[in-house]
């Protein structure tokens, strides 16, 4: 029998043990042995809860109890997460996390003493919730140059995204209900500013490289920029807006972003909606990999923490996760070509010489009952080219990214 531990009862803590309960069989017979929950740690009490006569408000009792082989850290943040787990591991037991913030901080310190003690530091729910991705980077893709990870990584903004567009939900209406279904971080604007699809994309970037991305470093804008008009116009040119975390290997070096971007019909991410989350793989000899599911939310959630802790039980000795401390160096946004959608105050007649001789050729778009402005899509050109033309354009309201070049391959 494997002894576990809780750390945390919130949504996902108390998701993790309605996944090992309700799947107790399954879980049982997939790890080997039978699994037993043996605490939950939790500041508060949940009088009548199931998990009344388990609960501990000391962590030392789990620490120091040589029956727990698996810690599950399900707190989320840094501290106290970091002390917990980094005790966990130094005495000897394999940890399953879905604390993005932790993973993204302090990752290749928590893998490597896993791998002196030769247990686990599992983080699988930690990037695309109940999706497959990072045991599938870390173990399956393993034979090819990874060209680019494109994704749709936080449920949240994407649900928000969807209803904004679909129902005409309001942007405050959108956030409180994806809080409601027990989404959106306990700080939403973790979602809404874009760190948390920053955190993952750095996760996943780290995973493939093999080295640590600083997701301090990621360019991060998130989508509380993107208005009502925003949606109109891109349903007009027949484009969704999408907050995209990506990380690609360009000409200049290796460029990860988070931002709000339009996509066509022909994206493999267009059609991604509500809360689901999708992560698209480009190697160099597989071609392109979606990884498609439940991006957030209890119970998916927890599926890949339980997912993790079976694994933990039955790999008792440390499996290979290549993240070293070295930090990556990442290369400037400036360097990415693509289109860029811009809303501009004023008439064509008066704004489309000076538009041209920015940008070029552009193709023009109004929305319905927007007035007193007009929207533009340039050519694919670099984003530093067209900075310098946004810089110098009398009247601009906003401009968002077109992704129009999947693979590369299409420009123009
Ligand atoms: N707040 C996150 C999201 C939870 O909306 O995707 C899952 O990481």
């Amino acid at each position: 029998m494997a002894k576990i531990a809780i750390l945390g009862y919130g949504t996902v803590g108390s998701g993790v043990y309605e996944v090992v309960k309700t799947n107790q069989a399954i879980v049982d017979g997939n790890a080997g042995e039978s699994i037993e929950i043996k605490y939950v740690l939790d500041l508060r009490d949940f009088p009548g809860d199931p998990v009344e006569k388990i609960l501990v408000h000391d962590y030392d009792v789990i620490l120091n109890d040589p029956e727990v082989s698996v810690v599950v850290e399900v707190m989320g943040g840094v501290e106290p997460a970091y002390t917990f787990v980094k005790g966990a591991l130094l005495k000897g037991k394999s940890v399953c996390t879905s604390n993005k913030a932790l993973v993204a901080a302090k990752g290749p310190e928590l893998i490597k003493i896993a791998r002196e003690k030769d247990i686990n530091f599992f983080f699988e729910a930690s990037v695309g919730g109940g999706i497959p991705i990072i045991r599938a980077l870390n173990l399956c893709l393993t034979a090819d140059d990874i060209e680019e990870i494109s994704g749709i990584l936080n449920g949240t903004t994407n649900y928000m995204m969807t209803k904004m567009a679909d129902e005409g939900w309001e942007f405050d209406e959108a956030l409180k209900t994806a809080q409601d279904l027990g989404y959106a971080e306990k700080n939403p604007e973790a979602d809404i500013d874009g760190w948390d699809a920053c955190r993952k994309i750095a996760i996943l970037t780290s995973l493939y490289t093999g080295k640590n991305t600083d997701y301090e470093k990621v360019y991060t804008e998130g989508i509380t920029k993107i208005s009502a008009k925003d949606i109109k116009y891109a349903k007009e040119l027949k484009l969704r807006i999408k907050l995209i975390a990506e990380s690609q290997k360009t000409d200049e070096g290796l460029v990860a972003m988070v931002a709000p971007i339009m996509l066509k019909k022909s994206h493999p991410l267009y059609n991604v909606d509500g809360v689901l989350n999708a992560v698209y793989v480009r190697g160099n000899v597989l071609g392109p990999a979606m990884f498609f599911g439940s991006g957030a939310g209890k119970l998916p959630t927890a599926s890949a923490v339980v997912s993790d802790v079976i694994a933990a039980v039955k790999n008792r000795h440390n499996v290979e996760v290549v993240w070293d401390d070295e930090d990556l160096k990442l290369s400037s946004v400036g360097s990415v070509r693509r289109s860029f959608f811009v809303r501009v105050s004023g008439s064509e007649d008066e704004k489309l010489p000076k538009i041209k001789e920015l940008f070029g050729e552009v193709s023009t778009v109004t929305a319905p009952g927007v007035t007193g402005e007009f929207g533009f899509v340039t050519k694919v050109m670099s984003e530093d080219e067209f900075n310098k033309g946004y810089e110098k354009l009398d009247g601009a309201i906003t401009r968002i990214r077109v992704d129009n070049v999947v693979n590369k391959q299409e420009e123009n």
